[in-house]
């Protein structure tokens, strides 16, 4: 039995608990145990008395009158307060010092039309059943009002001017004793602290406001004193005046609001409220009050307010913003097309899927620089095949045309000795060719991996030339001889026209997967030939490389493509560059590989000049046959060489080389002392060659 008694006391006192911490959260007394001080932020659960139209509003915010017209509402501490000082006799008590803060809100359908007002007032009942509404403000009748038995103390906040209250306006403030023909009163508004100068505040704006009304024991002076809400107290009071209230204020009192509706739709509110009894008011946070009601008629009208110009402003900022950006894109991918390349368009690729392709031709991607520019791998998203983009920086127009004709007939141009060349892209200022990827690089780097720096200027940048630290071996040379031969072949004359290549060299000979030698490059010297003044022609070529009467008459032919392919094969057999500082000569007398060799093919001795690194492991009468070959095709005369068709056939043996030539022609070569430069000397004769454009390679 005693068991069950426990457990129904237990969860009684916890209800009981939690009912008082409710109440201390919105009203508690702060100072003083009597309970005559305290403070509301907001009103729910604080168990404030409201009667007529008052109520406690979901979110804690007291409304007086909720717009239905002519009545009333009151709310009220629920505690009569005492008022009179304990010490003196009932007699002829002296009320005490007090002091109220509330903020308040009046809301009417207009500024300028406003219903009546409120009034915090102090008074011996709570029973104001019989007080009047409209302009009685709820707190007196016409029977009552200005009875001294009503002791009874208010201010109004009257927003209707009534003549029977000798009302100054229909927006004032007043100290009101036992009737509503105030003592005293002011138009509403606040004294600004800085200037001193008064500022108005309409009472039915529906703008939160905060009102201090104070009484001094001891002196009698009243003031109430006016702000929006969130301004400090202003130093200057409203209203200023003294009265004894000791004849007025009843001992125990009640504190509360009173409010009413007259004709039109009205609502007063009470945000929060402190009273102290003997001490300032508490002062009321009000970041801590419940919030008034969104106004009226269109609740979505505030929405559109704050929403839309936010919304249109979010837009305008987007739209700006996708503009900007696709003009950055526009500019990032823009293209130089011209009418005649319709006809090129299947060759013709995007800048954009180009720069894709490349990561936007990141440094990671690069390939090499060369001569005519930067060399990037890629990675087509179509097709999913590995490419080289060349971009190739040009400013003139001039030949543009001719050159991207050629440039497409040439991606036309197939052989499996020949890079093929896919497409094209022209940019200002730049074009970019798209060739094959070549994964083993170019040939040069692993015939002189160790000769550094590299006179060409190309620089080895990608992994796949690292693989140049393995000397190639001959079989692998005479197999990339006879390639290129071949490719040199095809697009001398087995193609539907003449293509000269015009840089034949070892940097442009790339490695396939396979390591099959591919030409590479063919065509692009053309892009600096065309269009030129012939009188200051631009001679296109690698020093070493360019034939004799290339350099003197600035005509390429298939046979200086010969001359170049015969340094090239002297280049490939003996690992040496085609101009070569050698050891113990002095600096000033470059000595020419085809020199060096003729030399040793005068002394017997032409097995000497085969690549060292091969150690020996070579068939003698291939590299022999190369060396042979090479002194052939890079012969002074073009009528001394042999057409590439020729050139296969001595390679592949099915012509025998015809030494009786060589011995011939090679007699009557000028210029055979192998210190000197062969005529042309390099130094003279090459005067007329651009050295931007060959010099730099
Ligand atoms: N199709 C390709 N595939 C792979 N690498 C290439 C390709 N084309 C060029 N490269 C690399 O880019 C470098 C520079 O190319 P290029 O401009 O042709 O050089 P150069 O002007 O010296 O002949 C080459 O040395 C080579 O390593
Ligand atoms: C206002 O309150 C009264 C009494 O509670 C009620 O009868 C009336 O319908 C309310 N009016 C509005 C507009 O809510
Ligand atoms: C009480 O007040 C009345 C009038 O104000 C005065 O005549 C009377 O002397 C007062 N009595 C005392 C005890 O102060
Ligand atoms: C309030 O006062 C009226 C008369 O003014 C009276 O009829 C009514 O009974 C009173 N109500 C209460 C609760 O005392
Ligand atoms: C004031 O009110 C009292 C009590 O209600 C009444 O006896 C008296 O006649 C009223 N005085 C006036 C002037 O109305
Ligand atoms: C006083 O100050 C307020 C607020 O700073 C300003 O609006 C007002 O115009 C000033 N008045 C004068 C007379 O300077
Ligand atoms: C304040 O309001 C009164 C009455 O409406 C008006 O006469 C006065 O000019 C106003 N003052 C200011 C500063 O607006």
């Amino acid at each position: 039995m005693a068991s069950i008694k426990h457990r129904l006391v237990i969860p009684l006192a916890n209800t009981v608990l939690l009912f008082l911490t409710l109440n201390h959260k919105y009203s508690f007394a702060a100072g003083a145990a009597d309970g005559q001080t305290f403070i509301y932020s907001g009103f729910s659960g604080t168990g404030i008395i409201v009667d007529g139209l008052a109520s406690v509003e979901p979110n804690g915010l007291l409304q007086l009158t909720n717009g239905t017209v002519q009545l009333k509402g009151h709310a009220f501490h629920p505690t009569p307060l005492q008022f009179h000082k304990p010490t003196t006799g009932i007699a002829n008590a002296s009320v005490s010092s007090f002091s109220a803060s509330f903020v308040f809100a009046i809301r009417s359908i207009a500024p300028a039309v406003s219903a009546h007002g409120l009034t915090f007032f102090v008074s011996p009942t709570n029973n104001l059943t019989s007080a009047f509404s409209n302009q009685f403000l709820g707190l007196f009748s016409k029977k009552n009002n200005g009875n001294a038995t009503n002791h009874i103390f208010a201010v109004e906040l009257d927003t209707v001017q009534s003549n029977d209250m000798l009302d100054m306006n229909d927006n004032h403030v007043g100290i009101d004793v036992n009737g509503l023909i105030s003592i005293k009163a002011a138009a509403a508004g606040y004294y600004d602290d800085r200037n001193g100068s008064f500022s108005n505040l309409t009472l039915s704006s529906f703008n939160a406001m905060q009102a201090w009304v104070d009484y001094n024991g001891k002196s009698k002076l009243i003031t109430v004193t006016l702000a929006p809400v969130g301004m400090a107290r202003p130093r200057k009071p409203l209203l200023k005046t003294t009265y004894d209230l000791s004849k007025v204020i009843e001992d125990k009192s009640y504190v509360g609001f009173s409010s009413s509706t007259g004709i039109l739709d009205s609502h007063h509110y009470v945000l929060g409220w402190s009273f102290g009894m003997d001490q300032p008011a508490p002062v009321i946070d009000v970041s801590k009050l419940p919030k008034l009601p969104r106004l009226g008629p269109e609740p979505q009208s505030k929405l559109l307010v704050i929403v839309l110009p936010i919304a249109s402003g979010v837009f305008v900022f987007a739209a700006v913003a996708t503009a900007v950006l696709l003009r950055r894109r526009q500019l990032q991918y823009a293209e130089l097309r011209e009418d005649w390349e319709v006809e090129f368009g299947p060759h013709r690729f995007s800048y954009k899927d180009l720069f894709k392709a490349t990561e936007g031709f990141k440094d990671k991607h690069l390939l090499g620089i060369g001569g005519f520019g930067r060399v990037y791998k890629g990675v087509l998203k179509k097709s999913k095949s590995p490419v080289a983009v060349k971009k190739v920086s040009h400013e003139s127009r001039q030949g543009m045309r001719e050159f991207i004709a050629e440039v497409v007939s040439m991606g036309r141009l197939r052989h499996k000795n020949v890079v093929q060349l896919l497409g094209y892209c022209r940019r200002k200022g730049e074009l970019l060719l798209v060739y094959d990827h070549m994964p083993n690089g170019s040939l040069d780097k692993y015939l002189h991996y160790n000769n550094s720096p590299a006179p060409n200027g190309s620089r080895p940048i990608s992994g796949t030339n690292r693989m140049a630290s393995l000397t190639l071996d001959w079989v692998q040379r005479f197999r990339i001889i006879k390639g290129v031969a071949s490719g040199l072949l095809y697009l001398h004359e087995d193609w539907e026209q003449v293509v000269i290549h015009r840089d034949i060299k070892a940097s442009n000979v790339l490695l396939d997967a396979e390591m099959n030698g591919r030409l590479g490059d063919f065509g692009l010297a053309r892009l600096y030939d065309h269009g030129t003044d012939p009188q200051t022609t631009h001679v296109v070529g690698t020093m070493g490389y360019i034939a004799p009467e290339l350099a003197r008459m600035g005509r390429a032919s298939t046979l200086t493509d010969v001359f170049a392919f015969g340094v090239f094969l002297l280049e490939v057999t003996c690992g040496r560059r085609p101009i070569e500082q050698k050891e113990g000569v002095d600096q000033d007398s470059p000595i020419l590989l085809v020199d060096w060799v003729l030399q040793h093919w005068r002394d017997g001795s032409l097995a000497n000049m085969v690549d060292q690194r091969l150690m020996g492991g070579y068939d003698v009468d291939e590299a022999c046959l190369s060396l042979k070959l090479g002194l052939l095709c890079s012969h002074q005369l073009p009528c001394g060489r042999p057409s590439m068709r020729q050139v296969m056939q001595y390679l592949d043996g099915n012509a025998p080389f015809p030494e009786g030539t060589l011995e011939q022609i090679m007699v009557n070569r000028p210029g055979s002392e192998p210190s000197v430069a062969s005529s042309p000397p390099p130094s003279t004769s090459f005067g007329t060659i651009s050295v931007d454009l060959s010099g730099g390679r």
